[in-house]
């Protein structure tokens, strides 16, 4: 009976593992293209431990429930929000959006959201789910919003501004203290997608690189989205919303009988302590200095990447702000297609015309130096070279 159970049990562990080989893996290296990275080991470690815990009826698991608060304190005195605030545990960046959205939503009850026309895809699916309407305002030659644009599209209708603290498409940081200034005046509320740069930012100013502030310094800025399972070094799934006043997680809380709690804020019920555990520690594990020593390394390999890729004749779109290079080209979508069956991924972004390198903590000097001939190899192939 054992040996029939454990044959059973190797056979579907044989097939899962067959689905698995076909995966691009991010311990390989060979993904460049994601804003996702291999979990910490201390996050994986975490995250096993942490599996069978539901943060949707937190009295289930109170210890996990004080991990998830202090992990919202870590990330409260990281964004140096005010003690007003409140912050609310999402999957990532899509979620933290939808939720800040929604709160704005809420206050207001206007519909129209000025962002930029290079914010996230997540937007559609915002005005899709809520009804809301997006106004694209252009970005300037550096691909950043242009504030003197968005001045003249604000309307009465206009329920919330959209600002982005590193783009997904270029690592770009929108001019927030303008937008947080401007917004402030006008009573309007201002969300940042700090998604991707909100764990990037805050050490490339500590290595004295010029970037602006972008977080709840700045008068303005009502909410923060932040991804823990992008530069945070932590595991998919994991984000945090920060909103200025408490209350404002409250509009969007809803009576939940039978379970523990009496209300809950945001849109999942069920969901895993796993993740809350994964980043609380890693974040413990790293602390500001090995934060800091992370971007420091993804600057330097960025850097290089940089040089190697511009040494061959490829031109990039902007000198990158953070670890994000976009290398200018004409079929974008061919060039793409073809690493890929060379067993590297990177991103198209059509729009632009370029393809999108993110140099994550796995990627190294050496990793770059084995993918140049490939890149050189198929713009040739291509004719880009
Ligand atoms: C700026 C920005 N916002 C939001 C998101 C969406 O994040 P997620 O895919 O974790 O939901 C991304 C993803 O890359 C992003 O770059």
């Amino acid at each position: 009976m054992d040996s029939l159970k454990s044959q059973k049990k190797q056979k579907i562990f044989n097939e899962l593992a067959r689905m698995q080989q076909r995966d691009f893996c991010f311990s390989s290296g060979h993904i460049l293209g994601s804003m996702c990275t291999v979990p910490h080991p201390v996050a994986r470690e975490a995250y096993m431990q942490f599996l069978e815990t539901n943060l949707g009826d937190p009295e289930l698991c109170p210890g996990t429930k004080e991990i998830e608060s202090r992990y919202i304190a870590f990330i409260s005195k990281f964004l140096h929000a005010p003690k007003t605030s409140a912050g609310q545990i999402v999957s990532g960046g899509t979620e933290g959006n939808i939720t800040a959205m929604w709160i704005a939503k809420q206050l207001s009850g206007k519909k129209e959201i000025l962002l930029p026309t290079s914010a996230h895809f997540s937007f559609q699916k915002i005005a899709s789910l809520m009804g809301m309407k997006l106004v694209e305002v252009p970005v300037t030659n550096e691909y950043v919003m242009d504030v003197s644009r968005l001045k003249k599209k604000i309307r009465k209708n206009t329920v919330a501004v959209v600002g982005l603290a590193g783009s997904t498409e270029l690592g770009t940081i929108d001019p927030i203290p303008e937008m947080s200034d401007f917004c402030f005046d006008e009573h309007i509320f201002f969300h940042v997608d700090a998604a991707f740069g909100g764990f990037v930012i805050p050490f490339l100013k500590k290595l004295h690189y010029k970037v602006p502030n972008f977080d709840f310094r700045l008068k303005g800025v009502c909410s923060i989205s932040i991804d823990s399972h992008k530069m945070g070094y932590a595991a998919i799934p994991l984000g945090t919303l920060m909103v200025r006043r408490k209350q404002w997680l409250e509009s969007i809380s809803v009576d939940s009988p039978y379970i523990s709690s009496e209300k809950q804020a945001g849109m999942l019920g069920t969901r895993s302590g796993a993740p809350v555990a994964a980043a609380y520690a890693v974040a413990q594990y790293l602390g500001q200095d090995g934060y800091k020593k992370m971007v420091e390394s993804c600057m330097d390999v960025t850097q290089y990447a940089k040089n190697r890729i511009t040494a061959l004749g490829l031109s990039l779109m902007m000198k990158p702000t953070m670890n994000v290079i976009g290398v200018r080209l004409k079929k974008p979508g061919v060039v793409v297609k073809k690493l890929s069956e060379q067993g590297w991924r990177v991103n198209k972004v059509e729009r632009l015309s370029c393809i999108r390198l993110v140099l994550m903590p796995q990627i190294t000097k050496q990793i770059i130096d084995e993918f140049i001939p490939v890149l050189q190899k198929t713009c040739e192939e291509v004719g880009e070279l």
